[in-house]
């Protein structure tokens, strides 16, 4: 299975100088890459960047033609088409873009929107209506990783995917290609604090076994780890086999150790 290396840039950098200077950096050391013919030619890996709203359109049209792809952070819940609602953008709005894919029900998203799985349902029928590919997000707080619930809680979030099926039979069979799950303990997010390879490998294989419950065609589950991942803990995650990639926060900032987190996937 070809790994994902997903960059959530949240809301960075201020300044679209910024972006295009950390766009620029990726291109010429994948570009270098490829003519060195390295690791960094992206070959062995799916590479994603996800920039703020106000900058996807631009980050969206500088991609088109090089190996990166570009997604959402969010999209709307409300319309996958047009409306009034003010501060949203909706899936279409996302894929005129040429953006491919969107984040969802990232824990940022959860915690400070109050994004439920009815919400997420939502979110998850319009992006597929629109193309878009989803990376949907789950993950326990601390509070539930110290009280034994990590699993519980991730059947409650994965249960989404359920209802989507019992909405959309139909969708079953190409939906694997078009849902990759990012398994973001929140307390690892931002925090230097990292589950061991073990503890996540365990978890992986969960999402796996349950999504694979909800349909046949769902046996082969991308399932990324995401939360404190960098240049240094990549090598150790990529090593095991349930571990299909990283969705990468903080280091996903600086080209550098982006792509050396790339390279531990590749
Ligand atoms: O979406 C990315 C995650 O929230 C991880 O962020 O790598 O800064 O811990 P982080």
């Amino acid at each position: 299975m070809k790994a994902w290396v997903i960059g959530n840039w949240k809301q960075n950098p201020a300044a679209s100088q910024d972006v295009d200077t950390l766009l620029e950096s990726l291109l010429t050391a994948i570009d270098d890459g490829a003519k060195a013919s390295t690791e960094l030619s992206n070959s062995h890996c799916n590479l994603m960047v996800a920039p703020s709203c106000i900058h996807l359109a631009a980050v969206s049209t500088r991609l088109k033609g090089t190996p990166i792809l570009c997604a959402a952070q969010n999209i709307s819940a409300h319309s996958a088409s047009t409306g009034a609602y003010t501060g949203d953008c909706s899936a279409q709005q996302v894929a005129d873009t040429g953006a491919m894919w969107t984040l969802l029900g990232h824990s940022e998203r959860r915690q400070y929107h109050q994004e439920s799985n009815e919400c997420l349902l939502q979110k998850m029928t319009h992006a597929l209506a629109q193309e878009l590919g989803v990376v949907l997000c789950i993950g326990e707080t601390q509070t539930q990783y110290d009280a034994n619930q990590t699993l519980e809680v991730i059947d409650g979030q994965l249960s989404v995917i359920k209802d989507l099926l019992v909405q959309q039979p139909d969708i079953a069979a190409s939906l694997s290609d078009r849902l990759i799950i990012a398994y973001e303990p929140v307390w690892a997010i931002g925090t230097g604090k990292v589950p061991t390879v073990t503890e996540v490998s365990k978890t992986h294989q969960h999402i796996k076994q349950t999504v694979a419950g909800f349909a046949d065609s769902l046996n082969e589950m991308t399932v990324l780890y995401g939360g404190s991942v960098n240049a240094d803990n990549a090598d150790s995650f990529a090593a095991d086999s349930m571990i299909n990639g990283a969705l990468v926060g903080g280091a996903s900032l600086k080209a550098e150790s982006f792509l050396a987190i790339a390279n531990a996937f590749s």
